[in-house]
This record gives C-alpha cells, sequence and structure tokens, in this order.
C-alpha cells in the first residue's frame, strides 16, 4: 500500500549511510502488528554488525539503536504520521485516515482484481477430483473437488497459470467387476437420468455377489485378462459403458461449478507404465519375483542403502503382468511434464491415505533419474463424516450421493432464505438456493485444515449467525442493499476520510487490508483455509462496523466516505466469496 515511501525511505536511508560511511545491510521491512494504527518497521542489527566486522570497536545492539536515532532525523515523507527509534528498530507509523484513503481507494479501483498478485510466470498443474468411471461418484470426492477447485482459484488469483487437470480410474480391478456385473445380470441395458447412481448401484450389486460367492474371483480374473490383451468385444463394452460415467461426472461438475483443462485417464498410462516397469527392472532398479510366483517390486529402502524402513517396498507390477495403480502413476507423472515442458510444479490433491503411494512413487522417479520427480508433490487432505458417523469411503453401502447432497442442502437453503426474507420472488428464491446450498456444501470442507477430519452438519453449515457461508453472503447482500438505498456510490473518484474514524471502522480497514497478504499465504501453502477465514472475519467486522457507525444517517462528507467503505467491503467479500467457488449474491 505504501511501496513508494517505502522506496524513498530507503534511499533516504542509503544516501545518509553513504555520506557517513556506515556499510548498510539489506534492509527487511515488516509490518508492524496491527493495534489501532498500521505500520511497517526494519531493524539496523545487520548494519551495525557488519560495521563490527569491519574491525569497528561498537556494541551492536547499542550501535543499532544508534544508528535508528540518526536515521530518523533524515526522514522526511507526507503520509507517515509519526516514526520511533526503538532497541535497534525504527518503527514507521501510517497516517490513518490517509492509509484508509489508500485502502478504500485501491479495491475501489482494483475491484475483482483486487488482492491479485503480480504474474508469477510460473505454470502449476492441480490434478484434483479423481473419481472412478463405474462407480458412483459420491461425497467421498466431494472433499477433493471443491479442494482441489478452491486451490486453482487461488493459485490463478495469485498470479500463477494453473492447469487444472483431472484423472478418472476408467480402468482396474473395478472396472472389470463392473463389467462383469453389467454382462452378468443387466446386459444390454442402458441408464435413464440418474447415471451416476444407477452405475453405482450396478458396481454395488457385482461387488456384492463375488463377496458372497468368491468363486466367481476366477471370472473376474479372465475377464481381466480379456481387457489385458484388449480382446475388441471388451473395449468396445468398456468405452460405451465408460462415457455413461463421464457423462454423469460432467453434469455434477456443472452443478458443482468445476471444470478441467485437461482429463488423463488411468487406460491410457497402463502401457507406458509397463513398460517403465520393465526398465526398472533392468536397471536393476526393481526386483522381478513373478518366477516365484511374487510380483514386480522396488525395495527403496534397500536400492538407496538406508538402514531405517523409510520409504518401504512398492509393489509396481501384479504377478500376472497386469498393471496396477502405481504402475499407471509412474507413466503419468511423467506424462504430464511431456504435454506441459515448462510445469514449474505438479501437484496432486488426493486423500491421505494415498501418502505413502505417492513419497514412492516420486522416490522411485527420483531414484530413475527423472528430474521432473522434484516438482511433484501430494497435497493430502482427510476424510469426511457425515453425522451418525458414516464415514464416506468407497467402501460400498455407506456412501451418500452428491446428487443427494446437492439436492437437501438446496432444498434446507431455499426454505431457510424463504424464513428470512418472505419477499423474495420465486426466481429470487430460486437463486438464493443455489448460492447458499453450494456455499453451504463448501465452505464447511473450506473453512478446516486439509489435515483435519470434515464433519458435516446442516446446522452449522446453514448458520446465518455462525461461521458459515450463508452469513458471509448475506453480510455481502446488507453491503448490497445499503448502496442501493443510497442511489449508489457518490460520484466522488476518491475518498475523503477527514473526521475522527470510529474503532469498528478501522477494524474493517484493517480486515479488507489483509486480504492480498491472506490470498498470497493461501497459494504459498494450498490453504483455503486462510480465504474462508479472512471473509468471515471481514463479514463480522462489518457487522461491528454497521451496528457501531451510523452510515445513511450520518453527515454528507462522512456519509460518502462510508459508503465508499461499504463498497470495498462488498468487493472484498465478493472476491474472497469467489475463489472459495461460492456465489454472492445480490439479494437473499
Ligand atoms: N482415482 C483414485 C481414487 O479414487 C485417485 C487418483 C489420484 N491420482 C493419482 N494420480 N493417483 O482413489
Amino acid at each position: 500500500m505504501f511501496q513508494t515511501e517505502q522506496q524513498i525511505i530507503e534511499a533516504n536511508i542509503k544516501t545518509f549511510c553513504t555520506a557517513n560511511g556506515i556499510p548498510l545491510a539489506a534492509l527487511e521491512w515488516k509490518p508492524i502488528p496491527f493495534s489501532g494504527e498500521w505500520g511497517f518497521s526494519t531493524s539496523f542489527f545487520g548494519t551495525a554488525a557488519a560495521e563490527a566486522r569491519l574491525g569497528k570497536k561498537v556494541v551492536v545492539a547499542q550501535r543499532a539503536q544508534e544508528i535508528a536515532e540518526q536515521v530518523k532525523r533524515q526522514i522526511d515523507v507526507p503520509g507517515l504520521s509519526h516514526i520511533e527509534a526503538v532497541k535497534g528498530y525504527l518503527n514507521l507509523y501510517f497516517d490513518t485516515r490517509e492509509y484508509t484513503r489508500r485502502v478504500v481507494d485501491t479495491v475501489l479501483e482494483q475491484k475483482n482484481c483486487f488482492g491479485s498478485g503480480p504474474a508469477t510466470g510460473q505454470r502449476v498443474m492441480i490434478e484434483f477430483s479423481q473419481p472412478n468411471t463405474h462407480k458412483a461418484f459420491h461425497v467421498g470426492h466431494l472433499r477433493g473437488t471443491i479442494l482441489g477447485d478452491a486451490i486453482c482459484r487461488i493459485l490463478e488469483f495469485a498470479g500463477n497459470d494453473v492447469v487444472r487437470a483431472n484423472y478418472p480410474g476408467d480402468m482396474g480391478m473395478h472396472v472389470i467387476k463392473w463389467l462383469w456385473g453389467y454382462l452378468k445380470f443387466h446386459n444390454g441395458e442402458e441408464p435413464a437420468t440418474d447415471i451416476t447412481r444407477w452405475m453405482g448401484e450396478v458396481y454395488a450389486e457385482a461387488a456384492h455377489r463375488i463377496e458372497e460367492n468368491p468363486d466367481l474371483e476366477a471370472e473376474l480374473r479372465s475377464l481381466y485378462a480379456r481387457w489385458d490383451q484388449r480382446d475388441p468385444e471388451i473395449v468396445a463394452l468398456w468405452e460405451r459403458t465408460r462415457e455413461w460415467s463421464l457423462e454423469g461426472f460432467r453434469q455434477m461438475y456443472a452443478a458443482l461449478d468445476v471444470h478441467f483443462d485437461v482429463y488423463y485417464f488411468n487406460s491410457q498410462e497402463e502401457k507406458p507404465g509397463k513398460e517403465m516397469v520393465e526398465e526398472l527392472v533392468r536397471r536393476g532398479i526393481a526386483t522381478d519375483e513373478r518366477a516365484q510366483g511374487g510380483a514386480v517390486i522396488v525395495k527403496i529402502d534397500e536400492v538407496l542403502g538406508l538402514d531405517k524402513e523409510q520409504f518401504r517396498t512398492a509393489v509396481v507390477l501384479r504377478s500376472d503382468g497386469t498393471a496396477l495403480y502405481a504402475t499407471e502413476d509412474l507413466a503419468l507423472a511423467l506424462h504430464k511434464f511431456r504435454d506441459y515442458p515448462d510445469l514449474a510444479k505438479s501437484v496432486y490433491v488426493v486423500d491421505v491415505r494415498q501418502s505413502l503411494h505417492f513419497t514412492q512413487v516420486f522416490k522411485i522417479l527420483e531414484i530413475a533419474g527423472h528430474a521432473q520427480a522434484q516438482k511433484c508433490s501430494h497435497v493430502s487432505y482427510e476424510l469426511v463424516t457425515l453425522p451418525g458417523n458414516v464415514v464416506i469411503s468407497s467402501r460400498e453401502g455407506t456412501v451418500v450421493l452428491l446428487e443427494d447432497l446437492l439436492r437437501e442442502a438446496t432444498t434446507r437453503a431455499r426454505a431457510e432464505a424463504h424464513k428470512k426474507n418472505p419477499s423474495l420472488t420465486e426466481a429470487q428464491l430460486e437463486n438464493v438456493a443455489k448460492a447458499v446450498g453450494l456455499g453451504a456444501l463448501k465452505y464447511p470442507i473450506l473453512a478446516r485444515e486439509n489435515t483435519k477430519m470434515v464433519t458435516f452438519d446442516w446446522q452449522t453449515a446453514l448458520d446465518f449467525n455462525g461461521q458459515a457461508a450463508p452469513y458471509i453472503q448475506y453480510a455481502h447482500v446488507r453491503c448490497n442493499s445499503i448502496l442501493r438505498k443510497a442511489g449508489g456510490l457518490p460520484d466522488v473518484g476518491r475518498s475523503t476520510f477527514d473526521y475522527e474514524l470510529n474503532p469498528a471502522e478501522i477494524q474493517l480497514i484493517d480486515m479488507i487490508s489483509r486480504f492480498p497478504g491472506e490470498v498470497q499465504r493461501a497459494a504459498a501453502e494450498y490453504k483455503p483455509l486462510a480465504i474462508a477465514s479472512i471473509a468471515y472475519d471481514i463479514a463480522k467486522t462489518f457487522a461491528g462496523f454497521y451496528d457501531a457507525c451510523p452510515v445513511m444517517q450520518a453527515e454528507p462528507q462522512v456519509r460518502a466516505a462510508r459508503l465508499r467503505l461499504v463498497a470495498a467491503t462488498r468487493q472484498t467479500l465478493a472476491n474472497s466469496l469467489a475463489l472459495l467457488g461460492i456465489t454472492a449474491p445480490e439479494v437473499m
């Protein structure tokens, strides 16, 4: 916010030090923790230490303070209220009104770009969602999808070039099971409306039959062999049924407002994966135990010469020579870099149960000499539980379908919204129900550390008064209605805050001014929680401001300034919700 001033100050300091033969060390600027006024500081310990190293007889702490005091007298910049030299530090405080004006004007100038970072020139791939075809898209995939989408939005806003990748599991034992069940019990049938549900049901039935009668496993194995030899009949059936699943997923993504730039598929990676395994065997990295009835494995710790168990042993090919999940991931990692050679990072958003898997895959790639492995990382997340302690995992029987959850979210949101504002028209209500319903689904997932379990419950998710999406959306609506009543923003071009600012007002400004920093933090740590929190903090601080500070009733000068502050709040709320993939409604 005060870059220009900072540059002038740095120049002042440099000139002074040069003139006095002081070996100035690089200046590090830090914001001073907010306590009613804003400021930033730097210290001169490095400089004093440099003098000591040059042979000057100084007590570093004392000398640092001396320099700070001398430097203080050299600085003359408008926009600052006061400067202190304390214990070797130079603290510079902004004029509160000037700071406030700059924050508000910056937001209103930058609009939906407020908070965004300068282009980093880095391309980052985020792989997320990765549902399995021939199965239900159940809520287990929900967290990964919502989290991955928010991470993409945040990284993009922070200045990166983001590639959104999906990797549906379109081949593997589950698909063979489905095909087997279909051929045996549903041959010729086609899904009608609820595609994903039907796909899930066919799968669950097949899994169930096999569990009941393990002798049937032999049939599965022979079907897998036919697939592996690319029997045209099986391939055709697989292609047709796979498309059903993918169509179902596309519908889900549309409902969730999520999109992808590129799709990878397990099936494409089988062959190149097997070739990579063969090469690993040839090079002595993998051990082929198939002659002894075993599989192909990589004893990673042994290969690395580690005494302690760390990476353990990874199975990279089945004993019958068919590809495994790991086989395919070896190939996929390189495939991504072939498609996008300039990727600075290749990120996998996948649940925590697969941590060892990814550690092993990346390590094997590194051992094999693929430098890209260094750029690969796994962003893991914990599972979601529903009330009644239903753990949402792929275990059959306990799945709750995403469609059901979405439907319920919308229905409940509609009822809440109607209760809150009975005057909404049918079309408005429809809109609000959609925005609030989706927000209620997304926010609880994003407002949680990735590594902590999410327990989903409707009451908290739809709380208009607590830390929840509707509360934040409602704050946005309130800002909107104030501005509407005022007939829009006063046409002043820039803000003037030349009155005694209320503490609640100052706090609101402080929250708004933190937003760009939170965007950077959220991007660096793959942590939408930072955005979920600041959005809530802004909404809450706005409520405090609204209680304490009259807007419409205030005298014209104050009213004009506060209306601009309300507009800046509305913009920042909208920007933060957008990063979470949540709509900010106009009315509610
Ligand atoms: N489809 C897998 C599953 O549902 C997740 C895939 C994760 N990505 C990967 N490159 N292995 O468990």
